[in-house]
């Protein structure tokens, strides 16, 4: 499912950085280009992300 419409990325692609080391919105943000466009996004990426941190 597409979480950044703008940047086309995935809950699959937030997990997997997540599980790669990302802790923050901003490392996504570096890593995926997530909410550089509208930005509508980040209240759905930093929900998804920190599901992930949980989880692990
Ligand atoms: Fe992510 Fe627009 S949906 S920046």
């Amino acid at each position: 499912m597409y979480i950044c419409v703008c940047k086309a990325v995935t809950d699959r692609q937030i997990k997997q950085a997540a599980s790669e080391g990302a802790c923050s919105l901003r490392d996504l943000t570096r890593e995926l280009g997530l909410g550089t466009g509208c930005g509508k996004c980040v209240p759905a990426a930093r929900e998804v992300l920190g599901a992930c941190l949980m989880s692990q």
